[in-house]
């Protein structure tokens, strides 16, 4: 009896995912390259931010020239070091090239908005952090790509702290049935072609991990506030920590 109830579940979740059809690089390889760009200068700005947080957060401190030229001059730098590529030498007419810009401008956008913010002196914690910034800039990118993609930092639903960023039905069965199963390759992205509104969409998503640094909000004690006034989740170091998440349409 209970075999027979659990057999045609495990054969329904295996058909939903031969849907999905997942493509390897070389299916796709323009698209991989376009999305693993547009994830690159996603961890180039976060890396910005995070570089200069105790100053951000510093109440002695007035102007922290944290400008939009600045933050991205600092990102594209960031982005060279870790990929060996230029972004300004992508053809700016070319779909990459141009959403790469958008979402260049994007960064701009989100520093230049936030700068009476963060220049605010007496005040310590400003609650501008790489998260934050990451979801901005997604969602300035997301306003600039002329419907071309779309970028989200999402996390296993059970521990997305904004709503904003809960995963959606695609996201969440990628997380649970990939990253999270035994056996992921830790680190690995996972990319496939999937038909969305009647139009074929290229997704992909790359998993992140905690890190020591991450643990002062996300670690433990579990369920105690952090600075940013969330409860703390009580993960550990190497636990999946979230996803960035880009799909290019056609
Ligand atoms: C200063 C506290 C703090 C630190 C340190 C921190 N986070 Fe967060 N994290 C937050 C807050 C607050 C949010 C919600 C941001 C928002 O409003 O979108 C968040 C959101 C996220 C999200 C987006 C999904 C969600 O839950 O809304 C991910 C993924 C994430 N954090 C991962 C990390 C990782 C990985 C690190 C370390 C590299 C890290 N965080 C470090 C406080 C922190």
């Amino acid at each position: 009896m209970r075999i027979g109830h659990f057999v045609p579940v495990v054969a329904l979740f295996a058909l939903g995912l031969a849907l999905l059809r997942p493509a390897q690089a070389a299916d796709q390889p323009e698209d991989r390259a376009i999305a693993d760009s547009l994830a690159a200068m996603l961890r180039a700005g976060r890396t910005v931010i995070s570089a200069n947080q105790a100053r951000i957060n510093d109440p002695a401190l007035g102007p922290k020239g944290l400008d939009g030229k600045t933050v991205l001059a600092a990102a594209l730098a960031g982005f060279t070091k870790a990929t060996g590529a230029d972004p300004l030498a992508s053809d700016p007419a070319s779909r990459g090239g141009k959403l790469l810009r958008a979402e260049m401008d994007a960064i701009v956008a989100v520093m230049d908005a936030a700068q009476s913010d963060i220049d605010t002196q007496g005040v310590g914690f400003k609650g501008f952090i790489p998260a934050v910034f990451g979801r901005l800039v997604s969602e300035e990118f997301g306003k600039r790509a002329g419907g071309l993609a779309h970028m989200k930092v999402t996390a296993p639903i059970d521990r997305v702290r904004n709503r904003a960023s809960r995963p959606d039905p695609f996201e969440a069965k990628v997380i649970g049935a990939q990253f999270l199963a035994p056996g992921w390759t830790r680190g690995a992205a996972f990319a496939a072609t999937v038909t969305q509104n009647g139009g074929e969409v290229f997704r992909v998503m790359a998993p992140e991990y905690y890190a020591p640094s991450c643990l002062a909000c996300h670690g433990g004690p579990k369920g105690s506030i952090d600075v940013t006034g969330y409860p703390r989740e009580g993960f550990a170091e190497g636990d999946l920590g979230g996803v960035i998440s880009i799909s290019l349409f056609h």
